[in-house]
């Protein structure tokens, strides 16, 4: 007898990142542009530091909050990008992940029944973490091509029991950021409410066409009710280092903290002292902005004068193509014509739905060396 399990996610399947990550094993010469993970090596420096923290005896759990000197440097960074001061004791926490910072902003300050606000197309973790806390998300569609958010629809919303609107900019995946207009639309909206906004804004580094990131840090009145959850993973290019970052008021904090303690207590220990030390560099950030929009630009040259749409992406690793002009089919189908015919990784963009859908788009990442963007970008002019 085989035992009975009763799913507590039964609507949830293996993330897309996993499944195409599967299936490209399958085909070695496919140029993978799917996962928003770079494939360039890091600044050997910062693995100098990994092993310098290990040999100095940096290997044992570190404070559940995250050591002390790199709290203080991003208490630092954060006011000065963007004016605000996080109490380095009580406002900011180091987490294993901004996933591990998401998760427990959620669990810890969403009851069931509550209602939370977020947008489509987005990252996949929103819903079933809010799902798993018995919650009710409440969603807001971007639509193609410009994928702005109606305001109006969101006010329509908004409820007695509307807890926390979710953001995130730049936006994965459709590259959108959040505009000065969308912000005085959130003061507007969540003036003299009880709603918390988490802010993911795990590529506040990379963001182009010289627009500034704005950061819910930025705005006194939205840090007051703001998470802002960062990643090291996505900053430094190391994603597989599993280490996050998230900062709000101490009221909010101490109840995020409360879960975090449970789950993971605390982020990787060596990995944290050799941060502190690479943030003493901001050229390492600050240039960002610049290398990425680089790497779009080559992307989207080099597929010039192919079949495809691009999508304007102003900030992130992705770029959205549109394909349904030029063959009607759903996004799975595109993609799998992609790897098997083409050889180029895509990820679908119906997969970003809770409701898997077609959406005649398919999201690449040019977080990858020029090469592999160039060699891409050309197959997929046969496509
Ligand atoms: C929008 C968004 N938020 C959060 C994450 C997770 O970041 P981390 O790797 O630090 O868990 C990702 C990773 O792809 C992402 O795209």
């Amino acid at each position: 007898m085989s035992i009975q399990v009763q799913s507590k996610m039964p609507s949830v399947g293996t993330t897309i990142f996993t499944v195409m990550a599967d299936l490209l094993k399958q085909y070695p010469d496919v140029i993978g542009l799917s996962q928003g993970a770079p494939n360039f090596m890091l600044a050997p420096e910062m693995m100098d530091s990994v092993y310098k923290a290990m040999q100095a005896g940096h290997n044992q759990y570190a404070p559940m909050i995250g050591i002390e000197p790199l709290r203080q440097r991003m208490v630092e960074k954060i006011e000065h990008l963007y004016g605000h001061r996080y109490d380095v004791d009580n406002e900011i926490t180091i987490m294993p992940s901004a996933s591990e910072a998401i998760y427990s902003s959620i669990a810890s300050l969403v009851h069931s029944g509550d209602e939370i606000i977020c947008f489509e197309p987005g990252f996949d973790s929103y819903i079933p973490i809010i799902q798993l806390q018995g919650a009710i998300p409440v969603i807001v569609e971007l639509k193609a091509p410009k994928f702005d958010i109606d305001w109006d629809q969101v006010k329509s919303l908004i409820s007695p029991k509307t807890r926390m609107i979710i953001l995130n900019s730049p936006h994965n995946p459709t590259g959108r950021i959040l505009t000065e207009s969308d912000i005085d639309a959130l003061m507007v909206l969540t003036e003299n409410t009880n709603i918390i906004i988490l802010s993911d804004e795990v590529y506040e580094h990379m963001v182009f066409d010289e627009e500034p990131h704005r950061s819910m840090s930025r705005y006194p009145s939205l840090a007051a009710r703001s998470i802002v959850v960062t990643s090291f993973g996505k900053t430094y290019q190391v994603t597989g280092w599993r280490v996050g970052c998230c900062v709000a008021p101490a009221e909010l904090m101490e109840q995020i903290r409360l879960v975090h303690q449970f789950l993971m207590f605390s982020a990787n220990t060596p990995i944290q002292y050799a941060l502190a030390e690479v943030l003493e560099r901001p050229d390492l950030y600050l240039k960002l902005g610049e290398f990425f929009e680089r790497k779009r630009d080559i992307l989207i040259q080099g597929i010039e004068g192919s079949r495809f749409e691009v999508i304007p992406s102003k900030g992130g690793f992705f770029q959205l193509l549109k394909f349904d002009h030029f063959m009607p089919c759903s996004d799975m189908d595109m993609v799998k014509y992609l790897i098997t015919e083409v050889g180029v990784g895509a990820i679908p963009v119906g997969a970003f739905y809770s409701q898997p859908r077609d959406t005649g788009l398919i999201r690449l990442t040019f977080a990858r060396d020029d090469e592999t963007l160039r060699i891409g970008a050309e197959r997929l002019k046969n496509a």
